[in-house]
C-alpha cells in the first residue's frame, strides 16, 4: 500500500511528471499536456502506475510513436503511458523467432531483420510506430500487415496482471485486433531466412511505393480514415473535389486525399474541424460514411 497523499502516483516520481506537453511525442507535433505521463522502466513498475491508475479511476492512454494520433488541444486528464526506456526497446533472435519488446521502433527493427537475413517484415517498410502500436493497429497496408507473422502477443490488463495470446486466439482484421487488454508488453514474430539483398530489394520497392503516393515529408499522422470496404477513402475524397482544402493551419494534402497535413501554426481543432468537413462532403456525394483510423485523444 501507497501513502495517502493527494497525489495518486506518490513515490513513483522517478518516472511519473506531471502536466507534461505531448505534441513533442507525436508526428503531428500538436495538442495539449497529459496530465500524468509515465515513463517505466520494468514490468514492475509498469505494473504498480497501472494499479494505481486503477484505484484511483485515473484513465489510462498508452502511447507509442505518436503516428497515428491526434492528440486535443486540451490534452488528456489522465495517465500517458509511454515505453520508451531500454527494457521496452528489446530485440532479440532466437533462430527464426524474434522477440521483441513492445516500445521497439519498427523502422529499427525492419533494418536489424534485414541485416539478419530475416524475412516477414518488409510490409511495415515506411510505417512509423512501436510494435506495440503496431500490433494494437494491425498496421500494414496493400503490401501486407504485421498480424500475418505475430506469434504471441503479451498483455497486461489495468490490474497489472500478465497474459500470453497465442496465435490460435488472436484475431487480425483490417486495422484492428481482438486484444482488450490495455498494455501490449511485447511479442514474438516468426521470420524466414532469406537473402538480405532480397528483403532489401522488397523493402526499398514498398517504401518506394509510399514516398511517390504519400506526402511524407510533412506533419501528418498517416491515413485519417479507414477504407471503407472495396473502396478507397483517399479516391472518394479525391473525387469529392477536396484536396487542398483547408481549415486554419491543417490541408487535406495534395498528394494523397486521405492524409490532413498540419502546416505552421496549426491547432488540434483545426484537424477536427477538417475532418468533419470531409465527413459531410464525402457522404454528401458519396453517401458513404467514412470512419476514422486516427486515434484521437481524449476519446
Ligand atoms: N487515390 C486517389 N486520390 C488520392 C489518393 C488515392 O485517387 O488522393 C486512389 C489511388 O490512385 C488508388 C487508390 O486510391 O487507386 C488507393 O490508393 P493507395 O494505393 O494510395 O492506397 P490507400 O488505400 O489509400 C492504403 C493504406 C495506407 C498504406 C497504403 C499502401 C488505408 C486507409 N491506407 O492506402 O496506410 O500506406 O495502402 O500500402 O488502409 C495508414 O494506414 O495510415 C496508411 C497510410
Amino acid at each position: 500500500m501507497h501513502l495517502v497523499t493527494d497525489n495518486p502516483f506518490s513515490g513513483l516520481e522517478a518516472f511519473v511528471t506531471e502536466n507534461v506537453p505531448l505534441a513533442r511525442f507525436t508526428w503531428y507535433k500538436i495538442g495539449g499536456p497529459a496530465r500524468y505521463l509515465v515513463q517505466p522502466r520494468s514490468i514492475e513498475e509498469l505494473q504498480e502506475a497501472a494499479r494505481r491508475c486503477t484505484e484511483t479511476n485515473i484513465p489510462i492512454y498508452v502511447l507509442g510513436l505518436g503516428a497515428n494520433l491526434l492528440v486535443c488541444d486540451q490534452g488528456v486528464d489522465g495517465a500517458v503511458f509511454r515505453l520508451n526506456e531500454e527494457f521496452w526497446r528489446r530485440i532479440k533472435f532466437t533462430g527464426n523467432l524474434l522477440e521483441v519488446g513492445a516500445g521497439t521502433d519498427m523502422q529499427k527493427l525492419l533494418l536489424r531483420t534485414v541485416r539478419e537475413g530475416k524475412s516477414g517484415l518488409e510490409c511495415l517498410a515506411g510505417i512509423p510506430g512501436t510494435i506495440g502500436g503496431g500490433i494494437r493497429m494491425n498496421c500494414g497496408g496493400k503490401f501486407g500487415d504485421i498480424g500475418s507473422v505475430i506469434s504471441t502477443v503479451t498483455v497486461m490488463d489495468s490490474q497489472g496482471n500478465i497474459f500470453v495470446r497465442t496465435k490460435d486466439d488472436l484475431v487480425f482484421d483490417y486495422r484492428r485486433t481482438n486484444i482488450v487488454a490495455p498494455f501490449i508488453l511485447g511479442a514474438t514474430i516468426e521470420l524466414e531466412d532469406d537473402h538480405p539483398d532480397a528483403i532489401m530489394s522488397r523493402t526499398r520497392e514498398i517504401w518506394m511505393y509510399k514516398r511517390n503516393t504519400q506526402p511524407l515529408n510533412t506533419k501528418n499522422c498517416g491515413c485519417i480514415f479507414k477504407n471503407p470496404r472495396g473502396l478507397s477513402a483517399g479516391a472518394l475524397i479525391d473525387q469529392s473535389g477536396l484536396k487542398g482544402l483547408r481549415v486554419g493551419g491543417a490541408e487535406v494534402s495534395t498528394k494523397h486525399a486521405n492524409f490532413i497535413v498540419a502546416h505552421k501554426g496549426c491547432s488540434s481543432q483545426d484537424v477536427l474541424k477538417l475532418i468533419k468537413i470531409i465527413k459531410e462532403r464525402v457522404y454528401d456525394k458519396h453517401q458513404v460514411v467514412l470512419e476514422s483510423e486516427v486515434r484521437i485523444w481524449p476519446l
